[in-house]
């Protein structure tokens, strides 16, 4: 392959920009022409796509969200949609293209590689959803914020003796909150994969209050449902002075950590490592530190599971 393209698409995460620069230097190390692709694959059937230089890419390993824009495109669904973006890239003399985003966006890379057009996948969203990899980009970054955000209200529960209900962010996932669970001391974690039980966890409160417990923290995954309806639940239950945090895209925002931009530059750069041996249809991630691929359309029929070993860590580390 002599010239490839670039896009990322559906929510932005942190390292996203990293993982660009290193498609556009990875392939530039190696004589390849690189496009970016703006606006996701909305832009990719318009044609907005533009070449890349190594000076494109200076200057944003440390920016958070993605200098290339992102969309969820419907029209992209279609097989006429698939096509008109086909038809766009050949215009150009692209050969081949990598995808930076989530499950939507693979299903998206899958299609265009069905009909005949290679695509790689890279692992880019916050809620660590993806099979195939032990770690999505933007995750830790998104895990670091909410951890942070947690200490700050932790403070103020502390202060006014209150129970906090903070609802954070993972789509059907329940990755973000038991991480944040584990590493915030959490008095208790609702994910959707293991809901802990209302009752039990209104007991648990209520031994800790009988203990002399001044506060609590309640970590729920948006899977579950609403953070303030479950709130105003533990107030009524409880009647402990309750409020509730939703912490919102504050998460999806941000300088990526170290983390972050090591996963984006080295699972960038195994992209165009496999479009050049001409290999589409792939999504690469790393598993026990090895980057690695797999096949995307396994990946879309693999459901993802939370480590249900770090779950019971966290219910026994908060008894
Ligand atoms: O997939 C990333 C994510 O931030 C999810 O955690 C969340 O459910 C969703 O995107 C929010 O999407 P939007 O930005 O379109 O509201």
């Amino acid at each position: 392959m002599k010239k490839i393209a670039v896009l990322t698409s559906g929510g932005d995460a942190p390292g996203m920009n990293a993982a660009v620069r290193a498609v556009v230097r990875k392939a530039m190390y190696h004589d390849v022409e690189v496009y970016g692709v703006y606006n996701g694959y909305e832009g990719l059937m318009e044609g907005n796509i533009k070449k890349m230089e190594l000076g494109s890419v200076g200057d944003i390993i440390q920016r958070g969200g993605t200098i290339l824009y992102s969309a969820r495109s419907e029209e992209f669904k279609t097989d006429d949609g698939q096509y008109k973006a086909i038809e766009q890239m050949k215009e150009f003399g692209i050969e081949g293209l990598i995808v930076i985003g989530g499950d939507g966006s693979f299903r998206g890379a899958a299609k265009l590689t069905e009909k005949g057009f290679p695509c790689i996948g890279v692992p880019g969203t916050i809620d660590n959803d993806i099979p195939g990899t032990d770690y999505t980009i933007g995750f830790d970054t998104a895990l670091n914020t909410i951890v942070n955000a947690v200490d700050k209200i932790r403070d103020t529960a502390t202060s006014h003796e209150r129970t906090y209900v903070i609802e954070v962010m993972g789509r059907d996932a329940g990755d973000l909150a038991l991480w944040a669970g584990l590493a915030n001391g959490a008095e208790s974690v609702i994910i959707p994969e293991q809901t802990e039980s209302f009752e039990s966890v209104v007991a648990k409160l209520k031994r800790g209050q009988e203990r002399g417990k001044k506060h609590s923290i309640i970590i729920l995954a948006e899977g579950v449902g609403s953070g303030v309806e479950y709130g105003k639940k533990i107030e009524e239950e409880t009647k402990m002075d309750t409020r509730v945090t939703v912490l919102g895209h504050i998460q999806r925002g941000g300088s990526p950590s170290g983390y972050d931009r090591v996963l984006a530059s080295r699972l960038g750069a195994k992209g165009v490592d496999l479009l050049l041996e001409n290999i589409g249809g792939k999504m690469v991630g790393v598993e026990n530190n090895m980057v690695v691929y797999s096949d995307i359309l396994e990946i879309l029929n693999t459901k993802h599971n939370v480590n249900m070993n770090m779950y019971k860590l966290a219910n026994q580390l908060s008894i």
